[in-house]
């Protein structure tokens, strides 16, 4: 049986995309999305938790808050911790770990802390702490206020279990997905991505095009939970409609490398009928026949002294290709340098929030269609 109450659920994003990840949550009709800092708190019982999990393209990983109370001295957290019900969440035979940190509070050895907790659930159920678990219970302490999460994600949820073959600096899938959006699409016009790498724009694109879950292909740590029902699970899979993509989807890339990477991602991801992916230089790149529909890319940036130069030549000859070639296309270009930005001489709009790809802090330059 699945507990019907009603939790705060908080979805991890990437820095700087928690909004369109607030605007996808509603639009897959999660209750009260809010953004907060790090990332978009959403309400609901464990079956909007596996949904979540299933469904949205923009969260890192789904965590439901299943406890908060204040403590300020060890023992305190101890014996409360204790009085948890564990059983409720944990299964006995599935090893759990716990992580804990302190913010302007009295308990401020977070360490000191994990090690109650783990004690706690050790001592109460019999599971065995291990490190390497997948199962995990996190426990946050700020202003003395104890709030316990348990990670129902797992493996973050970027790995939307296809990704064979990886080329160099890849964008992970949820920022890709968070980045299209941001372009206005919806699945309903061509993508084309002149710089490819392993094709994350591209898959995500035909991906969302097809109607197709991101988490299809993957387990998550709720499956270990005492909250699983394998049947509701089911039920939920089963109600995702798809359907052929009305359009292709286009990648290039110089090397032929990625351009093999990112084509067989596409073919374990089941979408390698939509996607089309060949060897072309930035400078070669034309239009597909059909309608317009969105250019996007995130180029090389150049992070070491004396790439930039080498790289404005590269964005200014993106810049010329797609106003030569590109009438009536939109243009999105990632990029960490205003200054290269600048060099494609595109007409873009005020650019989007910084996002941190990784520790290098991005943003999105986007057109709207190109005359
Ligand atoms: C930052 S990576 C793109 C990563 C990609 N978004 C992903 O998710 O894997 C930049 C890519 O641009 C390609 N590239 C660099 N110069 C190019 C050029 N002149 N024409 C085409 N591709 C180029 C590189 O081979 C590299 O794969």
């Amino acid at each position: 049986m699945v507990s019907s109450s009603t939790h705060e659920i908080f979805l991890a994003a990437t820095p700087g995309l928690e909004r369109p990840l607030m605007q996808e949550a509603v639009e897959r009709g999660f209750s009260g999305a809010t953004v907060v800092p790090g990332g978009v708190t959403v309400t609901g019982d464990w079956t909007e938790v596996w949904r979540a999990n299933l469904l949205l393209r923009g969260a890192n990983r789904v965590l439901l808050r299943f406890a908060q109370f204040p403590a300020v001295h060890l023992a305190q957290l101890d014996k409360r911790s204790r009085k948890l019900p564990w059983a409720d969440l944990l299964k006995p035979d599935v090893p759990v770990r716990v992580e804990a940190t302190s913010r302007r509070s009295r308990i401020y050895h977070a360490g000191a802390a994990r090690e109650r907790v783990e004690k706690a659930i050790a001592d109460t159920l019999g599971t065995r702490i291990d490190p390497e678990a997948e199962v995990k219970i996190m426990l946050r302490i700020e202003k003395d206020m104890c709030t316990f999460s348990v990670d129902t994600s797992g493996e973050l949820l970027h790995k939307r279990g296809y990704k064979l073959s990886v080329a160099k600096a890849p964008l992970r899938e949820t920022m890709a997905a968070m980045f299209l959006r941001e372009c206005g699409f919806t699945g309903g016009e061509p993508v084309v991505d002149p710089m490819c790498g392993s094709g994350s724009f591209v898959i995500e694109g035909a991906e969302i095009a097809a109607g197709l879950a991101p988490g299809r292909d993957r387990s998550f740590a709720f499956e270990q939970l005492a909250t699983f029902d394998a049947d509701a699970w089911q039920r939920i899979r089963g109600t995702i409609e798809t359907g052929a993509p009305q359009t292709l989807f286009f990648g290039f890339d110089r090397n032929p490398g990625a351009v093999d990477a990112a084509r067989s991602n596409a073919e374990a991801a089941g979408i390698a009928d939509w996607t089309r992916f060949s060897q072309a230089t930035v400078s070669a790149l034309k239009p597909p026949p059909g309608p317009p529909g969105l250019v996007i890319a995130n180029p090389p940036y150049g992070l070491r002294i004396g790439d930039e130069k080498r790289l404005r030549a590269l964005y200014g000859s993106l810049g010329k290709v797609l106003m030569e070639r590109f009438s009536g296309w939109r243009a999105g270009i990632v990029t960490s340098s205003q200054s290269l930005a600048r060099a494609t001489r595109l007409p873009f709009e005020p650019a989007g929030p910084v996002v941190d790809h990784g520790g290098t802090k991005v943003r999105l330059y986007q057109t709207a269609p190109l005359k």
